[in-house]
């Protein structure tokens, strides 16, 4: 590890004499590099609406049917500030399946009406898969205000292929089958029937702040999906906005979960051209086939609502560079959708399941909880970074330490630095324009530390010099700024 003795982090009453060590063996080391990071709070970028993840297809269960202790345990590790990643956007899944078997989500509608201007006989357990429960634990106790609602599907019946599954359109959109559908037009009825589900949950006490219809309607899947382009996505915008803003309820509708950004480009594109942009709120997309690069063009908000590694086993590890699904690799992805591709929000998939696979950032067992150095990634930014925060320039002399700062609406600094070097770097933090950075705390995660508290450090004026580990990631924050 190439480093020198770094003073910056001894007590003021020990500045003297560190100062004078350091200037002796300093003559005798060769000094490779001082890393330069600058940031810019007048450099104004996105607004940040948060992280999160989700517990769709009755993975909610899974975390209720754990021990109290252990239950309490995964939702501090999901939700809370203080021990935990701080996660402010939980994303539930609107079901569409007519029975609960396996991980099935039951849709609020199992029987046909008959048909699209028929009475439906709407039915609500209360319960919906776990998430009624984990929406008002999560509201609760960690003040979570933020739920976004998405449906894989619509009810079969209301589908050219009749069935939740395997594809098929909705009936009413551009190119769907009128003999299959008996020349009906669903799309009314699937918009009262979201609007529907949006009131159980107020009637729960738990306000659905953000919806959509789709999720990732390129794909054809065993599993509920329902296919979508951007063209069909922009013909039921077309009833489904106006129905929910009659409503009166308050949210916002995302369009359109592609399992990839170039998808969703090509479908924003198309939406635009059917004149449709000015009735969705928030692109999103997801990240797997192709991921967050470059931003969408649209003036419109961006979040990446599902990501995770589905193809190797389990890890907990940081850095052993022996997957894709590794923590290190996480921090990167979740910086970069933030500063390559304008994101305003980062959700990954699943928070905490049982599985021999690596798609959640927690592992369950029978009554065992085991956190994964995602985890600690996802919470290096979400700790720091709430909804309000505006992304601010940041530079790096140095191409091996990747770097991102959000102010937030408090005044508070987040700056992330991640070392992709494999030896420690001596950086000086500049913050431009800035008299005093008031005290500041740095946090760190690498392959040996799960956010740990790297305590305070004072400075004076608006720089600070500091070391950061080799693959690692460092969190400065700083709670004044003058
Ligand atoms: C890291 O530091 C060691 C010790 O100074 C050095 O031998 C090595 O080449 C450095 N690694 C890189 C990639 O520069
Ligand atoms: C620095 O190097 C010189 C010459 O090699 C040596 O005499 C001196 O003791 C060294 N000083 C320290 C602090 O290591
Ligand atoms: C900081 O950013 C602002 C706004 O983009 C710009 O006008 C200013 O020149 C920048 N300051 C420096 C020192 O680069
Ligand atoms: C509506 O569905 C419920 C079961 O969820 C059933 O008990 C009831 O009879 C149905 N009502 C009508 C009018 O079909
Ligand atoms: C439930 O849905 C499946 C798949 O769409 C369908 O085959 C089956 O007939 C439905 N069952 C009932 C009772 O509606
Ligand atoms: C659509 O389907 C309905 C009912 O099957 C039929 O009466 C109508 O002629 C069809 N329209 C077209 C354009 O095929
Ligand atoms: C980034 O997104 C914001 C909305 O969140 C938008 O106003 C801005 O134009 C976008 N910038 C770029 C470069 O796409
Ligand atoms: C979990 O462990 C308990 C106690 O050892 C056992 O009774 C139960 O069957 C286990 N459940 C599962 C799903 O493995
Ligand atoms: C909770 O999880 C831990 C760690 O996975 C396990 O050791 C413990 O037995 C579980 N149950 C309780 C009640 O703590
Ligand atoms: C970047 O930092 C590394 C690690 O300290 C150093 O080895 C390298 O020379 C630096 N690169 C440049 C272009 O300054
Ligand atoms: C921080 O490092 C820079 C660059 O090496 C140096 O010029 C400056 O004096 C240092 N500041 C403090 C407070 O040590």
């Amino acid at each position: 590890m190439t480093k020198i003795p770094s003073m910056w982090r001894l007590p003021t009453s020990f500045f003297a004499v560190s100062l004078f060590t350091q200037l002796v063996s300093a003559q005798n080391q060769t000094i490779e590099y001082v890393g330069k990071i600058t940031i810019n709070t007048s450099q104004k970028f996105q607004t940040v609406d948060g992280f999160g993840v989700s517990q769709a297809f009755q993975r909610a269960n899974q975390i209720q049917h754990l021990s109290t202790k252990n239950q309490t345990r995964v939702l501090d590790l999901l939700f809370s500030d203080t021990t935990g990643a701080g996660l402010t956007i939980l994303r539930n899944g609107i079901g569409s399946s007519n029975s609960s078997i396996r991980d099935y989500m039951n849709t609020i509608l199992p029987v046909s009406p008959g048909s699209p201007s028929s009475t439906p006989n709407y039915t609500w357990d209360g319960v919906d898969s776990g998430q009624v429960w984990l929406s008002q634990q999560v509201m609760n106790n960690y003040g979570v205000k933020i739920f976004y609602a998405d449906a894989w599907s619509a009810p079969a019946f209301m589908k050219d292929n009749n069935e939740d599954t395997d594809g098929g359109l909705l009936c009413g959109v551009t190119g769907s089958s009128n003999s299959s559908c008996a020349g009906q037009d669903w799309r009314q009825a699937y918009a009262d029937y979201l609007v529907q589900y949006l009131r159980y949950y107020e009637e729960a006490g738990v306000h659905i702040t953000h919806v959509s219809w789709l999720n990732e309607p390129e794909l054809t899947e065993p599993y509920a999906s329902m296919v979508s382009d951007g063209k069909q996505a922009a013909d039921f915008l077309k009833v489904f906005t106006p129905t929910l803003r009659k409503s009166g309820l308050d949210v916002k509708i995302l369009c359109c979960d592609a399992a990839g950004w170039e998808y969703q480009r090509q479908m924003v594109t198309d939406i635009q051209k059917a004149g449709a942009e000015p009735l969705m709120d928030i692109i999103a997309s997801h990240g797997y086939s192709s991921p967050p690069t470059t931003p969408f063009a649209s003036k419109l908000p961006t979040w990446q609502t599902e990501w995770a590694d589905l193809s190797d086993p389990w890890t907990t590890a940081w850095d052993a560079e022996e997957s894709d699904g590794e923590g290190f690799t996480w921090a990167v992805k979740i910086q970069d959708s933030f500063v390559q591709s304008n994101c305003t929000a980062f959700i990954y998939w699943i928070g905490a399941e049982i599985s021999p696979g690596n798609s959640m950032l927690i592992r369950l067992g029978n009554d065992t909880v085991e956190p994964s150095k995602k985890l600690w990634a996802m919470a290096q930014f979400s700790r720091f970074v709430k909804p309000g925060a505006v992304r601010v320039g940041s530079t790096s002399t140095n191409s091996t330490l990747h770097v991102s700062a959000f102010q937030n609406a408090d005044g508070g600094l987040a700056i992330q630095v991640i070392n992709t070097h494999e030896n420690d770097t001596d950086v000086q933090l500049v913050v431009q324009g800035a008299t005093s950075l008031g005290s500041g705390r740095s946090w760190l995660t690498d392959n040996t530390n799960d956010l740990t508290d790297q305590g305070g450090f004072q400075v004076s004026g608006g720089a600070s010099n500091q070391t950061v580990q080799g693959r690692s990631m460092t969190s400065f924050i700083f709670e004044e700024l003058i």
